[in-house]
């Protein structure tokens, strides 16, 4: 038998268009550094804001955050707040007749201190800004268009993964890439693939799974496919991601993350 022929490789890989790629990587790299500044907290933030935690906070939630039953500041668990605002509110108002007092803290310090919380109480931390899950939804269904290939809770389209667990599956530093960096996010096992048959079918997906003899996929027209690999005549994975970095605006990136971070599957 003739073995077929299994090409593993990129899209793309026409001699010409390697100056384009590098132009690309590297605009996207220099748009990248500026992009990050805006979507999260510095690291001179997240140090002040540890020097607030130590002196204010630490006392009633311990320094890993855990003290306060039902309430871990490390990870991100609170009992009403989700969004940087609402920590604000919470810091600025305190809650449960003063229980949790409410600080006059200098706006440095009360955005480095929510910084240092979404740091993950960890000095050398990454703290993506984290907006309004309701204004997020909106975005979600409507401007960022994310709708439009993605599924929550049973509704939408099958050709990107389903999103309903989303927020317990990836972090908000993950989440962000995703959006303002697909390509760096891309999971190997989600790019996208062109297959064609020996029956000269020609396929184009995403891939779901593989092992040594097969491939499964779901198709462009959403169909869930599985197929032989001693079938195919070319099997190419792509190493772009099928989708465009979000033009949403670092607030509205915000927004999404925090929206994302409710999808937690069934209650
Ligand atoms: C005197 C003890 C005390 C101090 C000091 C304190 N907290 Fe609290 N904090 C609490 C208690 C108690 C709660 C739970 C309130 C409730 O029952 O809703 C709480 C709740 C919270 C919550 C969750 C609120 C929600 O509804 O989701 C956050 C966030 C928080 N504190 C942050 C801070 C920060 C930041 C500081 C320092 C600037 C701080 N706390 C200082 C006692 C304290
Ligand atoms: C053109 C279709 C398309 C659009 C529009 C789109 N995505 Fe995606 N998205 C994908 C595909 C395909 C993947 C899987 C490949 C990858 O990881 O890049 C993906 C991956 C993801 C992941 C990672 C999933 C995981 O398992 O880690 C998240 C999160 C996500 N998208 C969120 C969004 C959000 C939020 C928006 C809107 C701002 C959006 N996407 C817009 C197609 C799309």
């Amino acid at each position: 038998m003739k073995h077929p022929k299994h090409s593993c490789r990129v899209w793309n890989d026409r001699p010409g268009t390697v100056l384009f790629a590098f132009l690309i990587l590297f605009t996207n790299g220099t748009m990248l550094a500026q992009e990050l500044g805006d979507h999260q907290y510095t690291s001179e933030s997240i140090q002040a804001g540890l020097r607030v935690y130590s002196r204010e906070c630490a006392l009633c939630h311990g320094p890993a955050g855990d003290l306060v039953s039902g309430i871990n500041l490390a990870r991100g668990e609170f009992r009403t707040a989700s969004s940087d605002d609402d920590l604000r509110s919470v810091i600025t108002e305190g809650r449960a007749q003063g229980q949790m007092p409410a600080f006059a803290l200098r706006e440095e310090e009360l955005s480095g201190v929510i910084a240092y919380i979404r740091a993950g109480l960890d000095p050398d931390g990454v703290a993506v800004r984290i907006g309004d899950p309701v204004r997020g939804k909106a975005l979600f269904e409507g401007r960022g268009e994310c709708a439009d290939c993605h599924r929550v809770n049973g509704v939408g389209p099958r050709t990107a993964p389903d999103l309903s667990e989303i927020g317990v599956m990836r972090s908000p530093v993950s989440l962000q890439l995703n959006l303002i960096d697909p390509g760096a996010a891309i999971l190997p096992i989600n790019r996208p693939v062109r297959i064609v048959t020996r029956n000269e079918e020609t396929i184009t997906g995403r891939r779901l799974n593989e092992d040594t003899y097969t491939v499964q996929l779901i198709d462009s027209e959403e169909r869930l496919r599985s197929l032989q690999k001693s079938d195919l005549v070319t099997y190419e994975i792509s190493d772009q991601p099928s989708k465009q970095p979000t033009s949403l605006s670092s607030d509205e990136v915000a927004d999404v993350i925090g929206y994302l971070l409710t999808l937690r599957g069934a209650p």
